[in-house]
């Protein structure tokens, strides 16, 4: 029986060609640390980390500078980062109503220390019209926080209108790119964001265990850092560093890591945003066109043009687990099955609690893999 990869937004599988090869290669024939030694090794590998934040800051359009690109030791992390080290008690911050549990569980936690979160409104499928933000803008609202495309039903969130409407009232704006990174232009300098955070592992078809989190220099400057600690530079003082990205990027960065994410940006860059959207667009056209008709309910737009290769369907007269199941043991096909950490995204959705299986596409997925796909999910549908 084939194996089909289906799961591309809990992690991208296979990763960019060669990624695997650059991180064995680092290990195996250089291992140095960067920051810590001059020697030719530490250069090699520093080098490497220079252009991978270079490449960062090509795919994402950002017009600061390099050492504005953290390397985080993942998108969870970069997500806290912005939150915890920018909000304090009395302030206001302004979320989707399709966050992912990485937003929500360190709003939660600031909210015992007196943060208050509002959510801007979604329809049955997760789409939020950009001026429904205004009525819940306060005195008090410090930051804009949006998922850019939900991770349950793929839908893509109006960032450029929310980015017209923050810029005006000089509200920042930060972007989880989890969904989006790799597979969607993301135009930092254009959309005037403040923050950008993106896992190395899902869309930049990199490793996992590394990320980035892009910080516009005014915001950067008013943001604590969440852990400090070694930087390899300015030895002599306790203090950290105020200088980037020393100062979010203390102890040894996950360089294996980087030298995976350093060739997967590369992959991507030669590919090119257009042609990897094309053809995630193309899958989910073939896809959604595939189960249309069927008895399952679509959790989503339904529409390529609204949404990432990311489909969720709750199978109504069938057992979303027991197919999943199935779609595994009979077909070979892996999928993720349940609330995928985002229970308001299936409130807002009407999938909760019983969740949705949910397919997600990669640059590697075929129409053959598609049609394979719709083929057990019509059977197992039908026999339901
Ligand atoms: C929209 C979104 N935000 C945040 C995350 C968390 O990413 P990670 O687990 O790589 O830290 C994910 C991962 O599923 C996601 O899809």
């Amino acid at each position: 029986m084939q194996t089909v990869y289906l799961d591309n937004g809990a992690t991208s599988f296979p990763k960019a060609p060669g990624v695997g090869e650059a991180m064995a290669d680092y290990l195996l024939h250089n291992g140095a640390n960067v920051n810590r030694g001059t020697y030719g090794k530490a250069s090699a590998a520093a080098m490497t980390v220079l252009e991978t934040r270079l490449r960062l800051k090509e795919l994402f359009h950002f017009p600061g500078k390099e050492a504005e690109v953290i390397l985080t030791p993942g998108h969870t992390y970069g997500l806290n980062q912005i939150l915890l080290g920018f909000l304090g008690p009395g302030d206001h911050v302004i979320v989707s109503s399709m966050e992912h549990n990485a937003v929500m569980r360190p709003l939660m936690e600031l909210q015992a220390h007196g943060v208050e979160f509002s959510r801007i409104p979604a329809d049955r499928a997760g789409r939020t019209k950009a001026a429904e933000l205004l009525p819940l803008i306060r005195e008090n609202t410090k930051l804009v926080l949006v998922d850019h495309a939900s991770n349950v039903s793929g839908t893509i969130f109006p960032l450029e209108e929310t980015a017209e409407l923050c810029h005006a009232r000089g509200i920042p704006l930060a972007v989880d790119a989890a969904q989006t990174g790799g597979h969607r232009d993301v135009d930092f300098g254009a959309l005037h964001l403040a923050a950008l955070s993106v896992p190395g592992h899902k869309g930049l078809l990199g490793p996992q265990g590394i990320g980035a989190l892009l910080l516009e220099e005014e915001f950067a400057s008013r943001l604590r850092p969440l852990v400090t600690g070694g930087t390899g530079s300015a030895s002599d003082s306790e203090i950290q560093p105020d200088y980037m990205p020393d100062r979010f990027e203390s102890g040894t960065v996950n360089l294996p890591g980087a030298f995976g994410l350093h060739k997967s940006l590369g992959f991507i860059l030669e590919q090119g945003i257009d042609k990897l959207k094309a053809h995630d667009e193309a899958l989910t056209a073939r896809f959604l066109d595939g189960v249309r008709g069927l008895p399952l309910r679509v959790a989503g737009p339904a529409d390529p043009k609204q949404q990432v290769g990311v489909v969720s369907l709750d199978f109504t007269d069938g057992d979303n687990g027991e197919i999943a199941y199935r779609l595994e043991k009979d077909y070979g096909i892996l999928t993720r099955c349940g609330l995928h950490c985002a229970p308001n995204a299936h409130r807002t959705l009407g999938t909760f609690p019983q969740g949705t299986v949910r397919f997600s596409f990669g640059y590697a997925t075929t129409e053959d893999e598609i049609d394979y796909a719709v083929r057990a999910i019509r059977t197992l549908a039908l026999e339901a």
